[in-house]
Formats: structure tokens, C-alpha cells, sequence
């Protein structure tokens, strides 16, 4: 009988030295004292691959408290129902309408399993347009440990729909798991909080996040090596950014 492959066990690269870490003396150094513990991955999540599989089975699969950086794109269907911009026949409504929305209960699920399986002061990146943004996501993040701690806004620098103003940015809310802490934590400091990054067209998904701002937003916050979760990762531009900056990605989308 074949031997049973050793499971794959993710285990962030050795730290510099051995010596205890330097104290964290400002919330501006490039410090980072959190790190995420190993741990022994799932047969059914290969990294660095695009998995075709639902987002709450995939976040299931993981353990909690071990993963140091997630980034969350909900589909849902906020402006386009509210305010009735109508284009779902044309071209990229049509492709946008084709897509699995996610109803507020699935997002509410999204969410309090990213926050079971978030080391303590990780991050979610969560993507939100603006309707979300002027309602609220607080309902959302309910029962979890989650906490709204900073926003970034994308500006795409080209024109979308708007029967009034025409929409150009997108927003990423910045979330933290308790304890929120940025002293430690968050190491680079020279990310504004308005990015202009064109909109990723060739990735053929009408909702392709920005790869640069998203590597510098992981950046941010994990070492080298370390994991990073997309549990409904559309064009997997995440996956793209996390190999440009030396990260280990884990993610699915279910449409592959
Ligand atoms: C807004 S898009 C993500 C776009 C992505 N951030 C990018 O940069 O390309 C949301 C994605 O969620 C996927 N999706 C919907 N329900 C899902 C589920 N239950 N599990 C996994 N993916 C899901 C859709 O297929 C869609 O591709």
C-alpha cells in the first residue's frame, strides 16, 4: 500500500537572530512583534493555487487563531439593488450579474470565520463600495472580535456608473481582530490613505482589486512567509500580490 504523504506543515522562515526582539519603541518603526504560530495544512489546500471551492467550507478547513492577513471581496449587490442602476444587460453588468452574490447572511458567515481563524491583531482587508461605506458594515461584524481600525481608498482613476456622481474609487476597510494595536503591528508607514492604481481590466473579472496596493497593504502587516487568505478570490489578484511580496497565498473562489 502507498505511505499516506507527511502533511505540508507552513512554518514562517527562521527569525534573524535568536536573540529576544528589539522593544518596539514607536508606533512609527518598522517593528513587527506578532507572529503567527505553524500549523499543519489541510490535504485539500494547496498553496499558491487558484482553488476552485466555497469560501465558508475553505475557511472550515483552517485552524483558528493562525492566519495573520486576510483579504475579504464580498459579491454583493448593495449599489446595484439600492440604487437600481439597471445595467445588468449591457456587457460588464452582464458579466457582473452572472456572478454568485452573497446574501448578508453569507457575508455575516465570511466574516466570523475569518475572524475564528485570525491570529489575535491580524487583518482583514475588506472591500466595500460606497454605498456600504455611508450605511455602515457594523451589522457584519457582530459577534465577532472584529474592529473598524483605518480605511484606504482606491482611485482607479477612470469613470464608472452614477446617475449622479460617477464612481472612481472603491474602499478597502482596514479590520483588526482584538487586541487593536498598531504599535508592533503595522510596520509600513508610508502608505497614504488615497491610492491611485489603474484598474486591473486584463484581468478579465469586473471586480479585480488593485495587486500593488494589495501587496503593500499585506506588507503591512505579516512577515515574509507568512499566509494570506482570499476565501472568494474572483481574478485572484491577491494571489498575485502575495507572490510579489515573498507571502505564502491560500484562497478560492467558486467559480476556480
Ligand atoms: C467581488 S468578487 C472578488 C474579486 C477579487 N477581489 C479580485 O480582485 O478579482 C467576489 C467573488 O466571490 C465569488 N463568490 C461568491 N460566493 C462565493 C462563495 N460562497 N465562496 C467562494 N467564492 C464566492 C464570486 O464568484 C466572485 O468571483
Amino acid at each position: 500500500m502507498p505511505s499516506k504523504p507527511s502533511p505540508l506543515i507552513l512554518t514562517p522562515p527562521p527569525a534573524p537572530s535568536t536573540a529576544p526582539p528589539a522593544r518596539t519603541t514607536s508606533v512609527f518603526s518598522g517593528d513587527r512583534t506578532v507572529e503567527a504560530r505553524p500549523f499543519e495544512l489541510p490535504e485539500a489546500l494547496v498553496p499558491n493555487t487558484r482553488l476552485q471551492m466555497d469560501g465558508v467550507a475553505f475557511l472550515s478547513l483552517l485552524p483558528g487563531d493562525c492566519i495573520p492577513v486576510a483579504f475579504f471581496d464580498p459579491q454583493y449587490r448593495g449599489v446595484l439593488d439600492k440604487l437600481g442602476y439597471g445595467n445588468e444587460g449591457k456587457t460588464r453588468g452582464q458579466r457582473r450579474s452572472a456572478l454568485r452574490q452573497m446574501t448578508e447572511g453569507t457575508i455575516r458567515t465570511f466574516l466570523s470565520g475569518l475572524d475564528r481563524v485570525l491570529i489575535p491583531s491580524g487583518h482583514v482587508f475588506l472591500w466595500v463600495d460606497k454605498f456600504h461605506l455611508c450605511q455602515g458594515v457594523r451589522d457584519w461584524l457582530e459577534g465577532t472580535k472584529l474592529e473598524i481600525v483605518d480605511l484606504v481608498t482606491w482611485d482607479k482613476g477612470t469613470f464608472g456608473m452614477g446617475y449622479r456622481t460617477r464612481r472612481r474609487a472603491e474602499y478597502c476597510l482596514v479590520l483588526q481582530k482584538r487586541p487593536r494595536r498598531a504599535k508592533g503591528v503595522w510596520k509600513i508607514h508610508t502608505l497614504a490613505d488615497v491610492v491611485r492604481e489603474p484598474a486591473a481590466g486584463k484581468r478579465g473579472h469586473p471586480h479585480a482589486k488593485p495587486v500593488d496596493l494589495q501587496g503593500e497593504l499585506m506588507a503591512a502587516v505579516s512577515h515574509e512567509g507568512d499566509v494570506v487568505i482570499d476565501p472568494a478570490a474572483g481574478s485572484f489578484s491577491v494571489l498575485d500580490a502575495a507572490i510579489s511580496r515573498a507571502r505564502t497565498f491560500l484562497g478560492c473562489d467558486l467559480e476556480g
